[in-house]
């Protein structure tokens, strides 16, 4: 066993886009753990893209990570010591521990993984909080139903991966939007979409078009953006939008020029009847064993794919954590921090 912990501490608030300089990897002794709390071991941390907004003071749903603090993060990881009866060694847990190699935590805010039951880095993945966020919001906002037209924007990711595939089994005609050729292939080839649209490609608003003859019935936001200026025009009456996600204007650091298109969408808001509905996951926290039982069964079914992408090493974090704010993962983004 390591004799000290590494860890991932926010050096600087990033303006604009992080880069590597926002974070600090700090090297310090392996802390001890209290009556009722354990010491862990990290196999596995998530990134993910709402850690952008904790890394800015700017209000918001969460708390933000303080200077020199452990930067947060969903963690899968083996118990070391355990001064709780409920946890013995050895055993795999869920947790919110942070960018470190070893954390103390309390017992209360673990889960325990069965790791027969699935590979345990799908607990931050499709079995976990983006599952659970694309189950969710497509299902209570997005309602899908057969015949309709669902689009989903980074489709390709953990979230829109699996509101597409949801959206097929519920009889909808998914389009998917990606960045690049290989994740529409994908989205084709491997998750049985009906389109994959690029939203690079210079001609994307008229691809979209083409791609949703019938209109858009709902559309799952994960991006904002370009890619919404293009969705936008093509909301059918009583659309469904389920607003999960602004990854385009996470490192905004002010308000886009041109003109205010506030009246145009209230008058589509308000002529075509739309639903706009923002959510965060725990929004619908009650019903978290609905998801694990139904989406644990389609996954063992082989109705549900999922793709992850993995970095190794903690010190690789703050650079992939970078590159998934541009796109460059493909798939659900997990640091392997130790086998
Ligand atoms: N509301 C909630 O509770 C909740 C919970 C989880 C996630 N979310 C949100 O859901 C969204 C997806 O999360 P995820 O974990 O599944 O992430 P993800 O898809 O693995 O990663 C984000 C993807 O967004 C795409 N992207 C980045 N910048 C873009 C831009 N300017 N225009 C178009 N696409 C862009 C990139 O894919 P391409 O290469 O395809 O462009 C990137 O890979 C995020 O907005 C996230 O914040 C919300």
């Amino acid at each position: 066993m390591r004799q000290t912990n590494r860890r991932i501490v926010l050096a600087a608030r990033p303006v604009g886009e992080p880069k590597p300089s926002d974070f600090r990897l700090e090297e310090v002794p392996i802390p001890e753990p209290g009556p009722g709390q354990l010491l862990l071991r990290t196999l596995w941390l998530s990134l993910d893209p709402y850690m952008r907004g904790r890394m800015s003071d700017a209000k918001s749903y969460a708390k933000p990570v303080e200077i020199g603090e452990v930067m947060t993060g969903g963690t899968v990881s083996e118990v070391v010591r355990s001064h709780d009866p409920t946890f013995a060694p050895g055993d795999i847990v869920l947790g919110m521990t942070g960018w470190q190699e070893y954390a103390v935590a309390e017992a209360g805010g673990l889960r325990k993984l069965d790791p027969s039951a699935a590979p345990v880095s799908t607990a931050l993945g499709v079995l976990g909080m983006p599952g659970m966020t694309a189950y969710t919001g497509l299902l209570n906002i997005g309602q899908p139903k057969p015949g309709e037209t669902l689009v989903v924007a980074a489709a390709a990711g953990p979230v829109g991966s699996l509101v597409g595939q949801i959206g097929k089994m519920k009889g909808c005609r998914v389009v998917g939007i990606a960045g690049g050729a290989e994740k529409c292939r994908y989205l084709l080839d491997e998750l049985g979409f009906d389109a994959a649209i690029d939203h690079r490609a210079p001609d994307f608003p008229e691809r979209l078009r083409e791609a949703c003859t019938k209109g858009i019935d709902i559309y799952f936001e994960n991006v904002g953006g370009a890619v919404w200026d293009a969705v936008f025009p093509l909301l059918n009456e009583f659309a469904r939008i389920p607003v999960c996600g602004l990854i385009a204007n996470y490192n905004m650091t002010e308000l886009p020029p041109g003109p205010d298109r506030t009246p145009q969408l209230f008058r589509a808001i308000l002529t075509k009847r739309l639903t706009l509905r923002g959510f965060i996951v725990w929004d619908f926290a009650a019903q978290t064993k609905e998801f694990v039982t139904e989406v644990g069964q389609w996954l063992r079914e082989g109705r549900i794919k999922y793709r992850e992408d993995i970095v190794e090493g903690l010190e690789n974090a703050p650079d992939a954590f970078i590159g998934l704010l541009k796109g460059r993962n493909f798939g659900k983004l997990l640091v392997r921090v130790a086998s």
